[in-house]
Parts: structure tokens; C-alpha cells; sequence
């Protein structure tokens, strides 16, 4: 019986104790907390020169161990950088990919994290030309931190990320720029010249519209291909929705060569985009139609066609818009005829989204809906000007009548004085 009792008491001790410890280690700071790894580098000089503070695995508590790997509670370096303690060299690389998919790729880690940052990056970035060459050890590819950095990592929409709208132009640019690197690949060597002259690098680099497209909107962030998209030119139709709608019902569109003679490049070229203008079709010398078309076949009589219907709704309109000019100078009333004018040049615009049809009868319509339009308009117009020529002329003869008046004054007066 009094052996039981003491029995007893000793599980009691002994339980005590194991709350006690489980308590005391409980107390023992988490790793977050200290950070040795840090506070010797900073103090031996040896951050890596990419280091910023502001960067997105820093900020959100991810530091040097939970990439690295080893003991950050340790202020030995033998220790702290002790393979024995998890400590991982650092990735070559080839090994990238997988370093850093060590978290990307896993849904339960990015969930703990209570991020929305996707999932599929990597098996992505190895659908994607420079993934798979990396797969076969070629390393003068782009892998994760060529275009990312690995200590100055930002969100995309931060000004600082070098992929950043602005900013990734110069980051594709290190390597495609690379005249040297580019003819090894029989890649031209003028992507990046071609895109900064095109309206869409002028529209993004110049004139900061970030609506225009960089680089990765047209060939993916990390796939082969934009999201969703089998081929890279089906993303002019994301931005350009009607050119591709109307393109698409017309003889010349097909789907499976969409990319070389029968897609919106075979006419605009995929990097070089200029302004178009109505030289560009037609029968002329520089337009684009005589590419592939030739005197006698049917493309080349529409294009023929088309230049000119074009060409008149222009002339007009140009027409009109120098008529407006004149009713401004003469003070006169231009409310309406602004508006009247607008009209007009959206009726051009749409002329010019429509020949993407090829088809005469539909642009026709247009263009002579354009030309009505243009049509009341110069009347109205000319009827300003006419108004404003008779009460200039009104003003003249009143002008002149009283100064009839005053010289025939002014002989009666000097009459008056001789016979006086
Ligand atoms: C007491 C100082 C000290 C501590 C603590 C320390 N390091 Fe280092 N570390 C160094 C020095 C010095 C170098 C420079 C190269 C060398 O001596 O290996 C270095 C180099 C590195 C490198 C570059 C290795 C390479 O391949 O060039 C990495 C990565 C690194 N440390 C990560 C860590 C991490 C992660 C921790 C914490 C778990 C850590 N270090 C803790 C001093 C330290
Ligand atoms: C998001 C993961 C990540 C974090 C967090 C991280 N590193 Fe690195 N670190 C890398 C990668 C990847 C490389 C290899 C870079 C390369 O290949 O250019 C690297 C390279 C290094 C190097 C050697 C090359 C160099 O750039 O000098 C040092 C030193 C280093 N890291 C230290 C640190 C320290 C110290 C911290 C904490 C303040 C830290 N790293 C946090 C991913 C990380
Ligand atoms: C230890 C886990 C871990 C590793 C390893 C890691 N990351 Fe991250 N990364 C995260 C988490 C978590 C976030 C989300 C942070 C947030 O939402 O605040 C993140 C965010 C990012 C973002 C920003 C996403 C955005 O748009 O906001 C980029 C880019 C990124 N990581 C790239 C990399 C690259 C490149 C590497 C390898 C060099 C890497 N990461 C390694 C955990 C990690
Ligand atoms: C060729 C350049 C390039 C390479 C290589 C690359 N990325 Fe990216 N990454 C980008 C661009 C561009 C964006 C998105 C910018 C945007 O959203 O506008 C991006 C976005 C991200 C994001 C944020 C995505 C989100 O949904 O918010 C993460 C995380 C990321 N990359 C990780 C990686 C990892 C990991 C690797 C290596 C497997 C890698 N990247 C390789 C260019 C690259
Ligand atoms: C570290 C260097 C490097 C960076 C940075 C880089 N690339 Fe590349 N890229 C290459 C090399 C090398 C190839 C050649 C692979 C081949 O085609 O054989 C390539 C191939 C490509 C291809 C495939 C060309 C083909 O053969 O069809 C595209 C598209 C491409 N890169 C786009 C980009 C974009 C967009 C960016 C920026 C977001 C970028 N690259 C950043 C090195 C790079
Ligand atoms: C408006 C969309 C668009 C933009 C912006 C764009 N590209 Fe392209 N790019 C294309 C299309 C379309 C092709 C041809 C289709 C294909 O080969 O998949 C192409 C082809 C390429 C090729 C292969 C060329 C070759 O000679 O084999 C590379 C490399 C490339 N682009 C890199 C870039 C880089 C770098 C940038 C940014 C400076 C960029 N592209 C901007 C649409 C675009
Ligand atoms: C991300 C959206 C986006 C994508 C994708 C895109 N564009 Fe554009 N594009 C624009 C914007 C925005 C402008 C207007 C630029 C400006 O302000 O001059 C533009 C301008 C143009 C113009 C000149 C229009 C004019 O009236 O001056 C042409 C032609 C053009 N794009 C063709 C293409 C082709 C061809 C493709 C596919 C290879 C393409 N675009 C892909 C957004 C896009
Ligand atoms: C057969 C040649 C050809 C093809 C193919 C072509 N275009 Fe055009 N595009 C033209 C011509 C010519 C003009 C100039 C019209 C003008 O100004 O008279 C033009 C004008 C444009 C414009 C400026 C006028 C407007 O509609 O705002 C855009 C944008 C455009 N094209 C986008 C595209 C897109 C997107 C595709 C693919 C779906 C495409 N084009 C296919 C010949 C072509
Ligand atoms: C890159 C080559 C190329 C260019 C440039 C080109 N076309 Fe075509 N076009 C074709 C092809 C291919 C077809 C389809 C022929 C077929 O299969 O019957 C076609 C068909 C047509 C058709 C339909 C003919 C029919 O039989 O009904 C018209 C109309 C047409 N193109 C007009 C134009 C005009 C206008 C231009 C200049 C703005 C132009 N094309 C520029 C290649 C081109």
C-alpha cells in the first residue's frame, strides 16, 4: 500500500517534469527569431551584392536558412554552414529550378503562407525553350534567377522588379541583345532593336502605357506560350479584338499556319510593328499585298479596290477637316461641325479595321456611310463660311456707306465754309 502511494507520487514528479520541460523548450525562441546567418555576413562583409531589404522572401520572414538551409541559432560558421546541419550548397544553375520550386511547387507550403502566387511555375518554365535546354545542361538559357535575381526579388508590379513592365525589356535584353550569344542559336539578332522601334515598344518604353505589350505578354512569363494560347501570335487578339474577330472570318486567316502566311504577322511582323497607313494596301509599290499577291488573281484586285475606297473617305475627310480650320479663323460657330467631324473620322477608323475582311461589300458600306457623313458635313461647313463671307461683306458695306457719309460731311462743310 505505502509503496503504491509512492508509486503514485513519483508518475505525479515525473509528469510534472515533462510539463515542465515540454514548457521550458516551448520557451526556446523559434528559429525565426535569430538570425546569425545575417548578422555574420553583415558583419564579415560577405552579403551577396544582390542583397536588399526590400525584397519579397525578406520582407515576408523567408530569409538566408529557409533557402540555404543549416543552423541559424549558431554563430560558428563551421557550424552555422555545416552540411551535417542542412546546410545546402549553393545551387549551380541547373539546380535552380528545383531550389526554388522547393516552395513554389508546393501547394501546402505557398497555402501556409497565405499566398496566391500559382503553383505550376516551374513545370511551366520547363514546358518553355529555355527550360528544356536547361534540362539538357545547356546554362546559357534564362533559369529563375537570370530573370528574377536571387536577394532583390520584388513583386511584378513593384517599379523596383527587374520583371516589372518597364524594366523587363532590359532584362530579356542582357541575353537576346547578346549579338554574340544570338548567332550561336541562329536567333536574329535584332529582336530587341525591332521591338523598342515598334509601336508597341515606343507605346510601353516612351509613353509608359503599360497596356502596350512587353516581351513576356506575347511569349508567356514562364511557358512556351502565353496562358491559354496554342501558338504565341493568337495573343494579338487579346488586346486587338476586332482586327481578330473580322481577320478571322476572311479567306486569308487559317488556323493551323496562323503563325507564318495566314496570321497578322505575314502583314505587321511580330517584333517591328509600325504605324499602319493606307500605303500599306493597295497596288503600289509599297503596299504589302504585292508581297503575295499577284496582277490578274484575286487579292490583288481587292486590294486594289480597297486602297481606293480608302483613300477617298481620307481625302475627304482631310477635305472637311481644312474647311473647319477656315469656319474656326472666321469666328464662326463649330460645336456641331467638331462633333459632325468626329464622326467622320471614326467612320475612317472603323474603314481601316474593316479591310481586315478583305471583303469589298463590307467596307463599302462603311466608307460610304464615311462619305455621306463628310458630305453634310462640308455643307454645313461651307454654309459657315458663306454666312461668315456675307456678314464680312455686310460689314464692308457698311463701313463704306458711312464713310460715304463722313467725306460727303465733310465737302458739304468745306461748301458751307467757302460760301460763308
Ligand atoms: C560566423 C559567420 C558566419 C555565419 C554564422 C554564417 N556564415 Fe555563411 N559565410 C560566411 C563567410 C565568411 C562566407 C564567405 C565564404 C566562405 O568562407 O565560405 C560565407 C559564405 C556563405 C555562402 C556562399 C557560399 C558560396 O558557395 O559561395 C552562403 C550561401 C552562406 N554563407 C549562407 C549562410 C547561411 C544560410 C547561414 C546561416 C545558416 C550562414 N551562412 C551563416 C560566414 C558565416
Ligand atoms: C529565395 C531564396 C534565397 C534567400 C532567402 C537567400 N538566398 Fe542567398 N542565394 C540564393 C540563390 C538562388 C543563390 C545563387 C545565386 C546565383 O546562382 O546567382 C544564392 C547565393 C548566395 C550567396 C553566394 C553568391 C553571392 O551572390 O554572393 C551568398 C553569400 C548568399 N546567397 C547569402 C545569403 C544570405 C546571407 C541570405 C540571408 C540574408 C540569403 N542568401 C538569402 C537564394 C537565396
Ligand atoms: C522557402 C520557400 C521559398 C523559396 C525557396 C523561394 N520562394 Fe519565392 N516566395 C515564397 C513565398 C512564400 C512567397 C510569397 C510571399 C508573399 O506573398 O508575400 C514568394 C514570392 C516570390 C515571388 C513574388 C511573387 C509576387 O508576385 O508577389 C517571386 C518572383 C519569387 N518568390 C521567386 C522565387 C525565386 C526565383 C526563387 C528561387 C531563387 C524563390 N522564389 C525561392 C517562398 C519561397
Ligand atoms: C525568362 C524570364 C523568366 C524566367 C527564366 C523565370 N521567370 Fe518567373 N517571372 C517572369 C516574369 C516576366 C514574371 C511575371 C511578371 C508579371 O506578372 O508581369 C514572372 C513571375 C514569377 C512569379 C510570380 C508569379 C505570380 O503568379 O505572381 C514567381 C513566383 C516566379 N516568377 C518564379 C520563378 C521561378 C521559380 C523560376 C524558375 C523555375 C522563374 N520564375 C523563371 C520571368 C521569368
Ligand atoms: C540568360 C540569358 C537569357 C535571358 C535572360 C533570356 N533568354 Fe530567351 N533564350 C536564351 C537563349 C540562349 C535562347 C536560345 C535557345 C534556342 O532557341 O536554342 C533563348 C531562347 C528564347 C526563345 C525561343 C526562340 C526560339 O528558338 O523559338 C524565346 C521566345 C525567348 N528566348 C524569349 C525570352 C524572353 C521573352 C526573355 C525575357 C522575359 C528571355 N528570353 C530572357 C537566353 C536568354
Ligand atoms: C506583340 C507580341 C510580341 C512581343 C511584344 C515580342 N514578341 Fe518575340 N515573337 C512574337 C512572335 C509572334 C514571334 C514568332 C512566333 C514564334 O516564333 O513563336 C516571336 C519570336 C521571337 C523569338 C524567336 C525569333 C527567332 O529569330 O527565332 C525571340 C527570341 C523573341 N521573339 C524574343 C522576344 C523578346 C526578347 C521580346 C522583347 C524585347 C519580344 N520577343 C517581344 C511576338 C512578340
Ligand atoms: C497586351 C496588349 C497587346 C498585344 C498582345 C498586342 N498589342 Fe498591338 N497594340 C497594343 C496597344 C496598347 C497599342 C497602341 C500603342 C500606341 O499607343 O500607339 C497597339 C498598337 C498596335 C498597332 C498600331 C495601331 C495604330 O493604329 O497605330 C498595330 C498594327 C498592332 N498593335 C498590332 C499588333 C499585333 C500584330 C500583335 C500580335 C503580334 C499585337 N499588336 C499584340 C496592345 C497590344
Ligand atoms: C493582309 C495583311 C494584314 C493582315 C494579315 C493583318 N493586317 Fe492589320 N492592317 C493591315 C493594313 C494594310 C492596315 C492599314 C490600314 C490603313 O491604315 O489603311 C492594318 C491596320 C491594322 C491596325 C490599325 C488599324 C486599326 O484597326 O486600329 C491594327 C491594330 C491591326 N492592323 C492589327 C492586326 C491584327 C491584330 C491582325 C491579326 C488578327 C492583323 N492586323 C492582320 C494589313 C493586315
Ligand atoms: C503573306 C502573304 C499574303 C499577304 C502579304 C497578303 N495576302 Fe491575301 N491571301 C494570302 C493567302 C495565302 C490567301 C488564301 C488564298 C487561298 O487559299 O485561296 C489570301 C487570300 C486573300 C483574299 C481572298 C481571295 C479569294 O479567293 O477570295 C483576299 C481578298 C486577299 N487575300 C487580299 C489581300 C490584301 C488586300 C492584302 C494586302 C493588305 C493581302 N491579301 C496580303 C496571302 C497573303
Amino acid at each position: 500500500m505505502k509503496n503504491l502511494k509512492l508509486f503514485f507520487i513519483l508518475i505525479i514528479f515525473f509528469l510534472i517534469e515533462i510539463g515542465f520541460s515540454y514548457a521550458q523548450n516551448k520557451n526556446i525562441p523559434p528559429k525565426k527569431n535569430v538570425n546569425n546567418c545575417l548578422g555574420c555576413h553583415q558583419h564579415k562583409d560577405e552579403m551577396p551584392d544582390d542583397f536588399n531589404k526590400e525584397d519579397v522572401h525578406f520582407k515576408a520572414g523567408i530569409t538566408c536558412v529557409d533557402c540555404h538551409g543549416g543552423d541559424n541559432t549558431s554563430k560558428k560558421q563551421s557550424i552555422a554552414m555545416d552540411e551535417d546541419n542542412g546546410y545546402l550548397e549553393t545551387p549551380t544553375k541547373e539546380e535552380l529550378p528545383k531550389f526554388c520550386g522547393k516552395c513554389h511547387s508546393s501547394s501546402t507550403y505557398m497555402i501556409k503562407h497565405k499566398s496566391k502566387v500559382s503553383t505550376d511555375i516551374v513545370k511551366d518554365y520547363f514546358k518553355s525553350k529555355h527550360g528544356k535546354l536547361l534540362k539538357e545542361g545547356n546554362t546559357d538559357v534564362a533559369s529563375c534567377v537570370d530573370c528574377h535575381s536571387a536577394h532583390s526579388i520584388f513583386n511584378s508590379k513593384n517599379t523596383k522588379s527587374s520583371v516589372y513592365a518597364l524594366n523587363i525589356i532590359e532584362t530579356c535584353a542582357k541575353c537576346h541583345d547578346d549579338k554574340e550569344l544570338m548567332t550561336k542559336y541562329d536567333i536574329k539578332t535584332t529582336v530587341v532593336n525591332n521591338y523598342k522601334k515598334s509601336v508597341h515598344g515606343i507605346a510601353l518604353l516612351k509613353k509608359m502605357d503599360v497596356g502596350a505589350p512587353a516581351c513576356n505578354d506575347c511569349h508567356g512569363n514562364h511557358g512556351a506560350n502565353p496562358k491559354g494560347k496554342k501558338k504565341v501570335v493568337e495573343i494579338c487578339g487579346d488586346c486587338h479584338v476586332n482586327n481578330m474577330d473580322l481577320f478571322a472570318q476572311s479567306k486569308m486567316s487559317k488556323e493551323d499556319d496562323f503563325d507564318a502566311k495566314h496570321g497578322c504577322i505575314a502583314c505587321h511582323t511580330n517584333h517591328l510593328i509600325e504605324k499602319p497607313t493606307d500605303k500599306m494596301i493597295g497596288i503600289q509599290e509599297s503596299s504589302l499585298c504585292l508581297d503575295c499577291h499577284d496582277e490578274g488573281d484575286k487579292g490583288y484586285k481587292i486590294a486594289n479596290i480597297l486602297h481606293s475606297y480608302l483613300t477617298k473617305l481620307d481625302t475627304t475627310y482631310q477635305y472637311a477637316k481644312n474647311r473647319l480650320k477656315i469656319v474656326v479663323e472666321s469666328n464662326m460657330d463649330d460645336v456641331d461641325l467638331n462633333f459632325m467631324l468626329k464622326e467622320v473620322k471614326q467612320s475612317l477608323i472603323k474603314s481601316r479595321t474593316l479591310i481586315h475582311t478583305f471583303d469589298t461589300t463590307l467596307v463599302g458600306k462603311e466608307v460610304r456611310k464615311g462619305l455621306k457623313l463628310a458630305d453634310s458635313t462640308i455643307a454645313k461647313e461651307n454654309e459657315e463660311i458663306h454666312a461668315s463671307i456675307i456678314r464680312r461683306n455686310g460689314l464692308l458695306i457698311a463701313t463704306s456707306f458711312i464713310t460715304l457719309i463722313i467725306l460727303a460731311l465733310f465737302f458739304i462743310s468745306k461748301e458751307m465754309d467757302k460760301k460763308l
